[in-house]
């Protein structure tokens, strides 16, 4: 949901009534994570753990330019009229769609979308970069912006493209990922929870706040491999669609000259 964000807390609140409290019922305790999500502890023996459990659950996530724009718009397109409320704060309309992404600014932000095999656009996140620091100590921030269509959900899609949101922020240079969501919105603010931001609920609506660490070497390889290996996937599934529509046009062929009906034949 674009909005400027307030500055980002210090810490979370101490009141018993607050959201951090609420969210406990269905995800850690943001607090009880520690502020900056640091490397894998224990050498590179655990990194290469961890490095194997992504792997072994890898999704290709591809780098959207402005050639994608009109999969963007459909893909937000297809969003019920309560997902576009939960993911625009307010009932987009097709119109309004289409405004949102052409305005993308596809020199600034970065796009990051999941396609099935059928090449549909099936998750897509906008990492909104340049907001300006409404302090001198807030540092940079980026915003998070993300949908998924209704029959991919529940498969970690959204956490995928969160993750890798804070990964490309991150080596960017950006200390900050800012997420406002409606208070509502229980999936969003779980996956910001789990990442171990900080999440703040103000009536109707939240904000969560998710400090990312520098970036390292293995983090900027990371990010390379995953949009090499995201290019490949997309590709291979484009000549896997061409060849099945070649396929498809022979048998169609094939069928045409066997039909024991044509008069030619006859
Ligand atoms: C928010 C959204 C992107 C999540 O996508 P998703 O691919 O289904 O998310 P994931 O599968 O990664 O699940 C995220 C977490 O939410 C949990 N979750 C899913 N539905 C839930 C629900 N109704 N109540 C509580 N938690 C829920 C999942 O269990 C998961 O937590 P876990 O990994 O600890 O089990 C998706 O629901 C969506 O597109 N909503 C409409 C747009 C929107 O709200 N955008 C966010 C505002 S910017």
């Amino acid at each position: 949901m674009p909005k400027t964000p307030p500055t980002a807390p210090a810490a979370a609140s101490d009141d018993p009534q607050d959201w951090d409290h609420e969210l406990s019922a269905f995800g850690p305790d943001p607090n009880a994570a520690p502020p900056l999500p640091a490397e894998p502890v224990g050498g590179p023996l655990a990194s290469a753990r961890a490095a194997l459990e992504r792997l072994s659950t890898w999704v290709p996530i591809r780098a959207l330019a402005r050639r994608h724009r009109h999969r963007i718009i459909d893909h937000l397109l297809a969003l019920e009229p309560q997902d576009r409320y939960l993911r625009f704060g307010y009932p987009a309309s097709d119109e309004q769609i289409r405004k949102y992404a052409l305005a993308i600014d596809f020199g600034r932000d970065e796009v990051l979308g999941i396609f099935n095999r059928r090449l549909q656009l099936i998750a897509l996140a906008h990492v909104a970069y340049g907001l300006p620091p409404t302090s001198a100590s807030q540092g940079s921030m980026a915003e998070f912006g993300v949908s998924v269509l209704a029959q991919s959900r529940g498969r970690g899609l959204g956490r995928r493209l969160f993750d890798a949101a804070a990964l490309h922020a991150r080596n960017r240079g950006i200390d900050t990922l800012f997420i406002h969501a409606l208070s509502e919105n229980r999936p969003m603010l779980r996956i910001a929870a789990a990442a171990g931001a900080v999440v703040e609920r103000d009536g109707a609506e939240s904000a969560a706040w998710l400090r990312l660490p520098p970036d390292t070497v293995g983090s900027q390889v990371e990010q390379a491999l995953d949009r090499q290996l995201g290019e490949l996937d997309f590709q291979l599934k484009r000549q896997a669609q061409m060849l099945s529509g070649f396929v498809e046009s022979v048998a169609e062929v094939k069928a045409h000259f066997d039909a024991p009906s044509r008069p030619d034949k006859e």
